[in-house]
């Protein structure tokens, strides 16, 4: 009886005793999380994760390019990332002839590596709170307007002041909404080469069927190295540079996972919105993402069917199809996940919470009130905004001509003498974008997209000039798009090209005559008009109540811990290794292997076809010291709280040794970003064992192996079992 009695306790803990939700600024965990982490199992202190005395954690951190997160996993500037966080770089060096991205890339050595301009890494040196500075003289009764120039200046005065060398830089940033300011020191290194990158059967198995999906088998990762000037500080690319020696590189762990082992995850979270009233969570799931998700099924569907029938199609349309797709399907996750777990109630709950504190508190009274009724108010306009901003970036001739009226409106600015340079400007531009556009497919996207904003925009919301065309044309979709599709001067980049190469003022009355600039400028007139601007004039009123009920939340709610939202900074999360149960009798495990690949694999399929050399691998069992019981594994869950800018974020053991590669999030979770719970939150990672055994048995790189640092703590300490009496 009191061994059960025992268990049932000690099972209690590991499900309720600890929280996973948050994204933690690194300077502070000492004081707010280091002593849970700890209870959870981490083995090392939190100054070994940040300190400015000592090489820690977070010098082994970097932005990648901004959009991704990498880590630093040799003394030789050797850089980790996820393969579609290095897709681009690969995509530049490929040709019909090299083409990295179906057969991979390895560098043999150093004189191999391929550089990328305008690729960056960037660590972050130091952290330090400015709020007083920031807010100095900012008094509660300023204008939004008025206060934000107060901030504004004072930040430049801080950052003028602020102790760097000359190769460094310095951020800053808003946290919670702005009741915060942290400054950071930044090093920003220019010379990144790639290393080398799995074929896309490997690091971008599964595609788009599997993206968001649990459980994975895809092998995202991609090789990069930084270089330095000969002094090691960051140098523009030259061939004279030098690997860099960074104060600190990741170790390795060859041990592998187990369930309810303590994980960490470091890097750059791009936004999240956790501390939302609950019209605002409403807005999102029942008016933004359907609006949303509506547009993008139409357009994704027209174009997955011209696809499939047409190679060419195929390539032009691949990147774009997968870019729309990705947050398409993340949203549909959202709705689902908020709905799963009664999202809104839960923050109705706790509302009613905060309004019975704020009774005690007269300045908090009302508030959150004031701050739902604003919410409610700008909603109709927030959807319409989504419907015009899906229409005019899925639909391309709308983009194109939106691009030309920016160049018109530009020049007449700045002069027309200024129209040939800003032609050229335009132009050059948009050549590339004509190389994968396709007349027919456009069409049939506008076709179906025209026909949902004008059904779904109040006609009141669309303008007068949008709603005369489209009564010319039948009010309907196909008769508006044949109109624009044939007579266009928009429909080939040659025809663009002479229509451009008109004196300013002769393209500024033709955009009035052409169909498609036509249609163009009126709904842009009519969205700005009457959609954007009364959606920004609720703006800095929101803006301010938000700042308001954040500080309030905090004031008031003593028993939260409030981590501020991602806002690209560098963040530490912290969960465990375990599965969870999406729905009713559905149980997911924590770990997949290379036999799951094997299920998946359909030979010649785009998205699912395994490379013969990884097949043979897999039918010797040849796995080296990469394998467990007879298994590779390949990829693993866990309860980290992270978001889109994680990519590529090292997950880490309870020592901070690498343990794999963060990718993405399961699908009922992505809901994190407004609604973490950790019931069916789970990240997902690459196990780093299955991207050493790519490297070395597949790729056959081994002397990149050999330039890691590679560890068995479990091995190492294993723990003396003490005999207990029972
Ligand atoms: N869902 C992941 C993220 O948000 C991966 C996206 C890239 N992969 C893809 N199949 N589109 O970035
Ligand atoms: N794939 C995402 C990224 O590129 C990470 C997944 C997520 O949104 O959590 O950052």
């Amino acid at each position: 009886m009191r061994k059960y009695f025992l268990m049932a306790v000690l099972l209690a803990g590991h499900l309720s005793g600890y929280a996973t939700e948050g994204m933690w600024l690194p300077q502070l965990l000492t004081k707010l999380n280091e002593k849970e982490m700890k209870g959870m199992g981490m083995k090392i202190s939190a100054a070994d994760i940040y300190s400015l005395n000592k090489g820690s954690l977070k010098d082994a951190i970097v932005s990648f390019g901004g959009f991704c997160t990498g880590e630093i996993i040799s003394s030789q500037g050797l850089l980790l990332t996820n393969h579609h966080c290095g897709y681009s770089a690969i995509q530049s060096h490929s040709s019909v002839q090299n083409n990295y991205l179906d057969n991979g890339f390895w560098a043999r050595n150093k004189a191999e590596e391929l550089p990328n301009e305008g690729l960056t890494a960037t660590f972050i040196v130091r952290i330090e709170d400015v709020t007083a500075q920031a807010l100095q003289g900012v008094a509660g009764h300023l204008s939004e307007s008025a206060r934000q120039s107060a901030i504004d200046k004072n930040l430049n005065t801080i950052k003028a002041a602020a102790k760097k060398e000359s190769y460094q830089g310095v951020l800053i940033k808003p946290f919670f909404e702005g009741n915060q300011y942290f400054l950071f020191i930044t090093e920003t290194y220019k010379d990144i080469r790639l290393v080398g990158a799995p074929p896309s059967s490997i690091g971008k198995f599964g595609a788009d069927t599997d993206n968001w999906v649990w459980p994975r088998h895809t092998g995202d990762f991609s090789i990069f190295r930084i270089y330095a000037g000969q002094d090691n500080r960051p140098a523009e690319y030259s061939k004279d540079n030098v690997p860099l020696k960074p104060k600190h590189f990741l170790p390795i762990s060859l041990d592998g996972v187990a369930e309810n082992d303590f994980t960490m995850v470091f890097g750059f979270p791009g936004r999240t919105n956790e501390y939302l009233p609950s019209e605002a969570m409403k807005l999102t799931v029942e008016g933004q993402d359907p609006a949303r998700v509506q547009m993008r099924d139409a357009a994704l569907k027209v174009i997955d069917g011209f696809m499939r029938k047409d190679e060419q199609v195929k390539i032009q349309y691949a990147s774009k199809f997968a870019s729309t797709a990705n947050a398409w399907k993340k949203w549909i996750g959202e709705m689902q996940g908020v709905k799963q777990t009664n999202g809104i109630q839960r923050k109705l709950d706790f509302e009613k919470r905060f309004q019975q504190l704020a009774q005690a508190h007269p300045p908090y009274r009302g508030l959150l009130d004031s701050l739902n009724n604003l919410y409610k108010a700008q909603a109709p306009y927030a959807v319409s905004r989504d419907y015009y901003s899906e229409m005019v970036r899925s639909v391309e001739m709308l983009s194109f001509a939106n691009n030309i009226i920016s160049s018109l409106q530009a020049t007449r600015l700045k002069g027309e003498e200024h129209w040939n340079a800003e032609r050229e400007e335009l132009l050059a531009k948009l050549q590339p974008l004509y190389k994968n556009y396709n007349n027919d497919v456009d069409r049939e996207v506008a076709v179906a997209l025209l026909d949902i904003y004008f059904r779904e925009v109040p006609s009141s919301r669309i303008g007068g000039e949008a709603y005369q065309i489209w009564m010319e044309t039948n009010k309907d979709g196909r008769t508006t798009a044949n109109k624009l599709y044939s007579q266009s001067a928009l429909t080939a980049y040659d025809k663009l090209a002479a229509f451009l190469n008109q004196p300013f003022r002769k393209v500024s009355e033709a955009v009035w005559k052409d169909p498609a600039t036509r249609l163009a400028i009126g709904l842009r007139n009519g969205y700005i008009d009457f959609i954007n601007k009364p959606y920004d004039e609720l703006q800095p009123q929101i803006n301010h109540l938000q700042r308001r009920y954040m500080q309030a939340q905090m004031d008031l709610v003593k028993d939260k811990r409030f981590y501020p939202d991602a806002n690209s900074t560098l963040r530490l999360t912290y969960g465990k290794v375990n599965g969870y149960s999406p729905r009713d009798a559905v149980k997911y495990g924590f770990v997949t292997t290379l036999d799951g690949v094997m299920e998946k694999y359909k030979p010649g399929d785009y998205e699912f076809d395994v490379p013969e050399k990884l097949r043979d691998l897999y039918a010797r069992k040849d796995y080296g010291p990469y394998g467990a019981a007879g298994k590779m594994p390949v990829c693993f869950i866990a309860s980290n709280h992270t978001t889109g800018g994680n990519s590529g974020s090292p997950a880490l053991d309870a020592y901070g040794n690498l343990i794999g590669l963060n990718f993405d999030r399961t699908w009922e979770g992505t809901m994190s970003d407004i609604n973490y719970d950790a019931s069916i939150c789970r990240n997902i990672m690459v196990d780093i064992r299955y991207v050493l055994f790519i490297v070395d048995k597949f790729a056959g790189a081994k002397h990149l192996i050999d330039e890691m640092k590679l560890v068995r703590p479990k091995k190492m300490k294993a723990p003396t079992v003490k005999k207990k009496a029972a």
